[in-house]
């Protein structure tokens, strides 16, 4: 069995007293949480709060960005082993606002990728579609591709355990989440990429999750949980969107 993982994506938000109050609130919650695995994506000057407020608790945190190199001179960037020194659990790369916004491509996404796991984290991929690409009928074709320049460098088996993310571009941010059957047919489609490993690998479902949607979004076959963006910000909502991957347990 898979555990179920909600993890939030904060983007660029946050404040230090703010998220003090917000990690008070939400470790008052996670009593109700038992049975999945909650995880915070936090900018980077907040790392070393999510590690002294959350270090023994049942909640892990990351990073929402990673540089593909080691060390040198990249202004501005930071490394996968200056998260380590933080004990980042997870580390999200290839997030479509990287990918659309900062050009990241591929390539770049796969060294990323690389660079977390060798450096003892977990990557959490994200793919997806967008707006114009799903109308076009393209939308199992591009999740295809860029899960494609990974997959010819570490081959099937180097994704057993691996956390994918499926986030469709017009879903994210927009409170317009994907139908069910959309959903549905996409997880599918990831998860037979994956052939012997396959049962090993996590995929979210990620684009407007809120916590009146997420037990239902989390109890479509193969949707493993969530990453979840505006609604990760307030604790109340995002200890609701959890409650629903607990709820979601009940029903598979
Ligand atoms: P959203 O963002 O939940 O605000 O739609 C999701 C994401 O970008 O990971």
């Amino acid at each position: 069995m898979r555990t179920k993982l909600v993890v939030g994506n904060w983007k660029m938000h946050g404040g230090l007293r703010a998220n003090a109050v917000f990690l008070e609130q939400l470790l008052a919650g996670v009593d109700r949480l038992d049975g999945v695995e909650v995880g915070l994506c936090v900018p980077f000057p907040y790392l070393q709060q999510m590690q002294s407020k959350l270090a023994g608790s049942q909640l892990v945190w990351g990073a929402q960005n990673v540089s593909e190199h080691d060390s040198g001179a990249y202004t501005g960037e930071v490394s996968a082993g200056m998260l380590a020194d933080f004990e980042c659990c997870y580390v999200i790369v290839g997030h479509s606002e990287r990918r659309a916004i900062f050009g990241e491509t591929d390539e770049v996404v796969a060294d990323k990728y690389m660079k977390a796991l060798a450096a003892g984290m977990r990557p959490i991929l994200c793919v997806g579609e967008t707006l114009v690409e799903r109308e076009s009928g393209k939308t199992l074709a591009v999740i295809e591709s860029q899960l494609s320049v990974l997959l010819e460098r570490v081959g099937v088996s180097g994704f057993a355990g691996a956390v994918i993310a499926y986030e469709p571009v017009w879903a994210i941010g927009t409170g317009r989440t994907a139908m069910a059957e959309q959903v549905e047919e996409v997880h599918a489609a990831i998860r037979k990429v994956f052939g012997s490993v396959a049962a090993t690998v996590r995929i979210l479902y990620g684009g407007s999750v809120k916590a009146v949607n997420s037990k239902d979004l989390f109890s479509i076959p193969n949707v493993d949980g969530g990453l979840v963006g505006g609604a990760s910000l307030v604790a109340e909502e995002f200890l609701g969107v959890c409650s629903g991957a607990v709820a979601a347990l009940r029903v598979s």
